[in-house]
């Protein structure tokens, strides 16, 4: 399937779609991804992919220049799943300097936010800027990158946007890793062990199944656990799926971002305490 890289071009092609879905990435596309069209393709006519890595979204010493780029690739596995894919360069979608940004709620400088200052502002800017050109009705998420989605779904209920958004589950391997881009920059070893992150927020899950409560003991006792193990953990935190603060609800999620040698793995669990 060919891209379309102007705005211009996207507009044309898309005028008289009657409902379009839309799901944005940053390309490199994987299992997850396509499961992401997948359900796009339920909820509309015409599928809509943006292929984009932003450079708003990266901090001056993360991996923006080094993020695997495989446009030809992505396009072909896009074929029969996409009716459209839009692949700017950085100066379509940033001709003049980009100096108008959306401002979120305080919960995005915690978690990802914390160690990624600027990230979710750079996410929010692009994602709000892409869904004015493409306009869908509707949009898909990944639940991997869970603050992402809250923080898109608070835009888009806040800012009135006339689109759905819809998170889609973590699609993972045999293993247990959620699938990311990112995977790739695992070495041999790494591999082996990144699939202890999801283990660890499963056994976190199952002790508050089981009846504890000390949720700052459990955090901390997970980051111990990683840690020994070599990883450099930047948090885990038991939230409420509601409003992302800090757990006093029932619907709770486990978030996690920990460092395996170079390479940043993100991963969540939600889950339902039990009425007691
Ligand atoms: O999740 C991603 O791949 C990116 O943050 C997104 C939503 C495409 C915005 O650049």
């Amino acid at each position: 399937m060919q891209p379309v890289s102007t705005i211009a071009e996207l507009r044309d092609r898309l005028s008289g779609e009657r409902t379009v879905a839309f799901v944005p990435t940053m390309g490199n596309l994987h299992e997850g991804h396509l499961n992401l069209m997948r359900e796009a393709r339920r909820h509309a006519d015409c599928v809509v992919a943006s292929i984009f890595v932003n450079p708003l979204q990266f901090g001056p010493t993360e991996d923006f220049d080094r993020y695997p780029r495989t446009l030809k690739e992505d396009c072909e596995k896009l074929e029969g799943l996409a009716d459209a894919v839009f692949a700017p360069s950085v100066s379509e979608m940033y001709p003049v300097k980009q100096t108008v940004y959306i401002e979120l709620p305080g919960v995005a400088s915690e978690l990802c936010g914390a160690s990624r200052p600027g990230h979710f502002r750079g996410m929010a800017t692009v994602v709000l800027k892409l869904f004015n050109i493409v306009q869908p009705q509707i949009a898909i998420f990944g639940k991997k990158d869970y603050q992402q989605l809250f923080l898109v779904r608070q835009m888009a209920s806040q800012l009135n946007l006339p689109i759905e958004i819809i998170g889609c589950e973590t699609a993972r391997d045999a293993d247990g890793l959620a699938l990311s881009s990112r995977n790739q920059y695992l070495t041999e070893t790494e591999r082996i062990e990144a699939p202890f992150l999801y283990r660890t927020l499963q056994d976190l899950e199952k002790r508050m199944l089981d009846g504890e409560r000390d949720f700052e003991n459990l955090e901390r006792q997970a980051v111990e656990t990683l840690t020994s193990r070599g990883w450099q953990v930047d948090y885990v935190s038991i939230r409420n799926q509601s409003d992302l603060e800090k757990a006093d609800s029932e619907h709770l999620v486990i978030l996690a971002a920990a460092r395996l040698g170079k390479t940043r793995l993100l991963d969540n669990i939600e889950f339902a305490l039990n009425r007691s």
